[in-house]
């Protein structure tokens, strides 16, 4: 990515109101507009769960082909609910890793060569940075410099925030993501494809004290999280249990509970590590309403302000790119004509906009 101008009027000194966001990391396709000056001015999501139930998780090759088919009607969707046309947009933002390789490139190439067809810039944009954002598409946006925890299907991770791409992250998984400990309890469970939603909906019906639970990672120092111990427990738990009336949603609960709990104390570590008086908690995960809950707890019990995406935000979306692409590019951010895309991508190799770092 390279910075040509460091102001906020964009390359070649033109004004950056309108971004076109583009979303194809895996099985979600986004599109957005989103306007500097008037906020969010249209989104659409198309979802493919439908596509990989049968297979029980994402196929790449599906979901690239898909995202093929879907992602320029969405994009004329967008436009006609706002009612612009394709010669408004001033730069396009898509997700350019870290994600599945194939599905990356289908919003690479199209972004990408939409600008080149427009003549405005374009501008890859980090998943995650997209996420971490994702809150300041509310009412009430959170105020740098805030802690977050992005907890999605491929990360799990506590990020210290001083400004756009001003990113430490002070601990992450070691092994499974959030969410994929959730998707893997699922699937032990019987619940299918996409886990998440499901075990939260079983554990409100559950007893979460009644089988024991670990919580993984607490009796030691450190930030950074391990849920594969979590698997391996509820694996071990279903295997002597599954029999007993109410198993499966006693087993959902004590396990939310367990990662709910975990992420609490993590949380609590970080903020008194940083200082910091606002907690962002964003990503697939952040859509859990024990976690939004518990945290919200916290936060008034310690005296912080917890701050979260509206719920749909919360998973893949393409507000969030089209938001976290507005601040580069009004910082001056360009790609250059190469259609790239990055399946892996550290956070903090990020380059900070102007004022980012403390
Ligand atoms: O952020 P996201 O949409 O995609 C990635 O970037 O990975 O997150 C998807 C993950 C999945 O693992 C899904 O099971 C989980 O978020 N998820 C949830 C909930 N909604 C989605 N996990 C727990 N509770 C939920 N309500
Ligand atoms: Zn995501």
């Amino acid at each position: 990515m390279d910075y040509n101008a460091r102001d906020s009027a964009g390359q070649n000194g033109l004004a950056i109101v309108l971004v076109l966001g583009i979303e194809t990391s895996c099985d979600e396709t986004g599109v957005a507009l989103f306007d500097s000056e008037q906020g969010l001015l249209a989104h659409a999501l198309y979802s493919q769960v439908e596509l990989h139930a049968d297979y029980g998780g994402v196929v790449p090759e599906i979901a690239s082909r898909d995202h093929v088919r879907k992602l320029l009607p969405l994009v004329n969707a967008c436009l006609s609910e706002a009612s612009r046309r394709r010669e408004d947009i001033d730069g396009v933002a898509y997700t350019a890793g870290p994600g599945l390789i194939g599905a990356l490139l289908v919003g690479a190439a199209v972004g990408r060569s939409l600008a080149l067809a427009l003549d405005c810039p374009a501008v890859a944009v980090h998943h995650m940075e997209g996420h971490l954002l994702a809150p300041m598409l509310e009412p009430e946006p959170p105020e740098f410099p805030f802690v977050a925890l992005l907890v999605s299907g491929g990360h799990s991770m506590l990020v210290e925030v001083t400004g756009v791409g001003g990113y430490t992250v002070l601990g992450e998984t070691l092994d499974d993501a959030a969410g994929e400990a959730f998707d893997k309890t699922a699937k032990l469970l019987g619940l299918g494809y996409p886990g998440g939603p499901a075990v939260a909906r079983l554990a409100q019906q559950g007893d979460p004290q009644r089988y024991a639970f670990p919580r993984p990672m607490t009796d030691r120092p450190g930030l950074d999280f391990s849920f594969s111990g979590l698997k391996t427990h509820t694996l071990n738990l279903w295997r002597t249990h599954a029999e007993e009336p109410g198993a499966a949603a006693d087993i959902a609960a004590g396990f939310e509970c367990a990662v709910v709990d975990t992420m609490v104390i993590k949380c609590r570590r970080a903020m008194q590590h940083t200082g910091a008086r606002t907690l962002v908690v964003a990503g697939g995960v952040g859509a859990n309403r024990a976690l939004r809950d518990g945290l919200r707890a916290a936060g008034r019990k310690y005296g912080w302000k917890v701050s979260y995406p509206r719920l749909e935000f919360c998973t893949d979306n393409g507000a969030m790119i089209a938001f976290a692409g507005c601040q580069r590019l009004q910082a001056g951010a360009t790609e250059g004509l190469a259609i790239e895309a990055r399946a892996r991508w550290p956070l903090d190799s990020l380059e900070p906009l102007p004022g980012a770092m403390a």
